[in-house]
């Protein structure tokens, strides 16, 4: 389905019913990157999963930085489009980093949150200088490099092929431009711990025993923050838990929706 609103498009997938799950994709991906979840929970919940804008299907950004807040808004457009009110968000990686820009402006949209392999912090001096970097070079010479650079990272050691594969393509077919302007956003992004000392809402935190780009301690970190968290470190799983270990993911969603709905 697509949604436009001044000139940005965003094409989602909206399936089920029941209490309203958004659930964010990560950097550099697309909604497919949900597509176990969107099988195994839409049954239960009303699942709603956007490309975010510059990425799949949905509007072409012109490189410049598109910020977490901005990526949030479209969001909050796109549940006002389809009658929402509130729905659990959840995000994986950038998409928690969006989740927690959603949360920060939209407080009484969210029902819950679940924050995936993703961090509260913001970029280190270093990290900012290097997504600046690559983003310039993604300019110059497409993305190649970065997928390369990143394929070999988000799944645990004993991943399946077939999914290895799958990731490799989605990182492959994104537009130079789209992850350009998620590069310089993300660069942005400000602090969020002191909103999650002060959140109000249950939040699921997940992690994955072999996530080596967004490390458990990570998410142990925020956990230890919020008082109405709940951690799950999945065994065996790297960056992208949800696909990687996707019975184990959604049985995680479902038992945390039990204490949400
Ligand atoms: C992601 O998976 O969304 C990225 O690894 C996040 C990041 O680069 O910080």
């Amino acid at each position: 389905m697509r949604y436009t609103r001044q000139g940005i498009s965003i094409e989602y997938d909206d399936i089920g019913n029941g209490v309203p799950l958004l659930l964010i994709h990560g950097f550099p991906f697309d909604r497919t990157l949900w597509r176990t979840q969107i099988a195994g929970l839409s049954q239960i919940y009303r699942v709603i999963a956007p490309d975010l804008r510059g990425f799949g299907q949905s509007s072409e950004t012109d490189g410049e930085a598109v910020t977490m807040d901005q990526y949030a808004a479209d969001l909050k457009s796109l549940l006002d489009s389809v009658n929402i009110t509130r729905a659990v968000v959840g995000g994986i990686s950038m998409g928690g980093y969006i989740a927690l820009a959603f949360y920060a402006q939209y407080a009484d949209r969210v029902k819950g949150l679940i924050l995936a392999n993703t961090r509260a912090v913001p970029d280190s001096e270093e990290g900012k200088r290097s997504r600046l970097a690559n983003a310039q070079k993604v300019g110059e010479s497409g993305t190649g490099f970065l997928v390369d650079d990143m394929a070999a990272k988000m799944l645990g050691s004993n991943a399946k092929p077939e999914i290895e594969i799958a990731v490799r393509s989605m990182m492959m077919r994104q537009r130079p431009a789209g992850v350009m302007s998620a590069l310089r956003g993300m660069a942005q992004r400000p602090d969020r711990t002191a909103l999650l000392r002060f959140a109000t809402v249950p939040i699921l935190i997940v992690s994955g025993s072999q996530d080596v780009l967004i490390p458990s301690s990570d998410s142990e970190t925020m956990h230890a923050l919020i008082p109405n968290s709940r951690l799950v470190i999945i065994p065996d799983a790297g960056h992208l838990s949800n696909l990687d270990k996707a019975d184990a993911f959604n049985h995680v969603v479902r038992e945390f929706y039990k204490q949400v709905a």
